[in-house]
């Protein structure tokens, strides 16, 4: 694997080629702010603009987005500039202005020193006052797990994800995947008592035969055993009582 030197905001750090300069910077301990970027889900990134920086290399300057940007060469990275920070703060209006009612929103713009946003409030209905439109929730879905059972519905301010013709899907396995890696915890998924409720179906849950934790949809022990030939048994206990 052929190695990469480079720096952010004047500090050197290291990686493989072609990993993004998110990826470096992460597992270097330095933050650089996202939302739709998630190292398990390749296809994710690119989309809240959240992780502009500028690069700079042989004399010229240009303004990328961390997250999907290869680093296959010497550059040097700077996000502590008054252009990014003032790219950031835009976008940061951008989204507050889309979902007005995000607390994780709310927290990032506020962190910024941004309690209004400049642009006129979103007034959408209640399924989507807190989706950014990111697509990391269909992405998971496709390429982690596998199912496909949701898909981004209607464009502009109004596109959201959701099932087809927003209808009870069958072929959601209610594993809660695109929950887990929503940034701003849009999506509803209830469990209580052995159901899970999530896109508007009702799964059962199986329990643990040694603690009685109902920790899995029993789709979901189905999609597993057929699609990778796993023993049924394997699913008896839990993963903490395994
Ligand atoms: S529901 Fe969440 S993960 Fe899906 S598009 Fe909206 S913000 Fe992104
Ligand atoms: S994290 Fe890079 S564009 Fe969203």
């Amino acid at each position: 694997m052929e190695k990469v030197k480079f720096s952010i905001d004047g500090k050197t750090i290291e990686g493989v080629r072609d990993q993004s300069i998110m990826e470096i910077a992460r597992d270097s301990g330095i933050t650089i702010p996202g939302l739709c970027y998630h190292p398990e889900v390749k296809s994710s990134g690119g989309s809240c603009r959240l992780c502009l920086v500028e690069v700079h290399q042989a004399g010229r300057m240009r303004v990328v987005t961390a997250c999907n940007y290869p680093v296959r060469e010497t550059i040097e990275v700077k996000q502590e500039t008054p252009l990014i920070k003032r790219l950031r703060k835009t976008i940061l209006e951008l989204l507050l202005a889309r979902v007005p009612d995000s607390d994780v929103i709310k927290e990032l713009a506020l962190e910024a020193g941004i309690t209004e946003t400049r642009f006129k409030k979103d007034e959408g209905d209640d399924n989507r006052y807190k989706c950014i439109a990111c697509q990391l929730c269909t992405q998971v879905c496709e390429e982690v797990v596998g199912v496909s059972a949701i898909s981004m519905l209607s464009r502009g301010p109004d596109k959201t994800p959701g099932t087809p013709y927003k209808k009870a899907s069958a072929t959601c396995i209610g594993c809660g995947a695109c929950v887990y890696v929503c940034p701003t915890n849009a999506i509803t998924m209830k469990d209580s008592t052995g159901i899970r409720k999530i896109w508007g179906r009702e799964f059962t849950m199986h329990a643990c035969s040694a603690c009685g934790n109902h920790f899995i949809p029993d789709a979901q022990i189905d999609f597993i055993v057929k699609t990778t030939g796993k023993e049924r048994t394997f699913f008896d206990k839990c993963p903490d009582c395994r």
